[in-house]
């Protein structure tokens, strides 16, 4: 009765609150994937607790008759496809908010560990090639002051560009949005911003964040033509998604400019394999998409995750959800 799947080992806090709102939540083993059970194994399933490499599409969904919500262990949801939930009436969470600060200094974290070639340094002391203090090694760009461009001004540019403003006083700028947007997001935010067109702030920037969702009008939105308008010795942070980036025009670019940099938390194929380009290139800083991975912002999605559901099935509404 009232079962829940969850698709992934979560802090155990949501077990819990499940548990004692009635339900019974039982997490998959890791080797096994939500789309590869079948329908007698989803038939009595009314709440599930999905992660982004679960898709939720009308293929899936066949499989569930009882389904009432999908309540997304992440703030992003391009795995889902709405329309099919929509269609079906099923509640859609997500998990906002809780993950912001933790993406924010991670996207600052890689920030440096590419302008300052963190990851070769620290390998160095490793594998035996550090030669002691000799000054011209390891040598990067510093990020004090730097001009700094945020693609994607949601809740986690917000705080990417507080964090830098305030602490390596770089200026911050946005692509014109229109008025409206422009004007709100001025006014959600205590540190000035510097608006462009996006022509000029391609141009102008030092270091480009991305932290856009990804969707239709963002999908490989960092193409062969954008990546000419930036200056070669420009840094690229992405914390969004692989999608925002089209990969292989990236790779030729960075072959052919070693001062540009890329630092990227996420990729198109995840886990990345390790024969791709990326893991070739020492101007490449690579993550295993861990923005959202501190322990206090983990527990919190838990907690989020299951409100959704139980309000989701009690009340038929969710606590957090991307859907009006
Ligand atoms: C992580 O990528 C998320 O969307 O939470
Ligand atoms: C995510 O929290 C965003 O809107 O940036």
């Amino acid at each position: 009765m009232s079962k829940v799947l969850i698709s992934k080992n979560i802090p155990a806090i949501a077990n819990e609150l499940l548990k004692k709102a009635g339900f019974t939540p039982e997490t998959l083993n890791s080797d096994v994937s939500l789309s590869s059970l079948d329908p007698l194994q989803l038939q009595e399933v009314v709440g599930i607790i999905s992660m982004l490499a679960d898709p939720i599409d009308d293929q899936f969904l066949e499989k569930t008759p009882q389904l009432k919500v999908i309540s997304n262990y992440a703030v992003g949801f391009n795995n889902l496809d709405l329309v099919a939930l929509q269609k079906r009436n099923i509640l859609v969470g997500n998990t906002p908010e809780v993950l912001t600060e933790a993406t924010a200094e991670l996207t600052v974290g890689l920030l440096l560990m590419s302008m300052r070639n963190l990851t070769l340094a620290n390998r160095a002391v490793y594998d035996g090639s550090w030669q002691g203090f000799r000054p011209l090694d390891f040598l990067g760009p510093t990020l004090f002051r730097k001009k700094v461009g945020i693609m994607g001004f949601g809740r986690i540019g917000k705080k990417v560009g507080e964090i830098l403003h305030f602490g390596f006083q770089n200026p911050i700028s946005i692509i014109n949005r229109g008025d409206e947007k422009n004007q709100q997001a001025t006014r959600d935010i205590n540190y000035p911003l510097h608006i462009f067109n996006e022509d000029e702030f391609l141009k102008d920037l030092d270091i480009l964040i991305l932290n856009s969702p990804l969707n239709e009008s963002t999908h490989n939105w960092l193409n062969e033509n954008r990546l000419q308008k930036l200056k070669t010795t420009a840094t690229i942070i992405n914390t969004g998604r692989g999608d925002l980036v089209d990969e292989e025009a990236l790779v030729r670019f960075l072959k052919k400019h070693p001062d540009l940099r890329y630092g990227t938390d996420v990729m198109k194929v995840e886990p990345l394999p390790t024969t791709h380009e990326f893991t070739r290139l020492a101007n490449v800083t690579l993550l295993p998409h861990i923005g959202s991975a501190s322990i206090e912002a983990r527990e919190a999605m838990a907690v989020i995750c299951a409100k959704n559901i139980i309000m989701g099935i009690n009340e038929g509404r969710v606590f957090k959800g991307p859907l009006k």
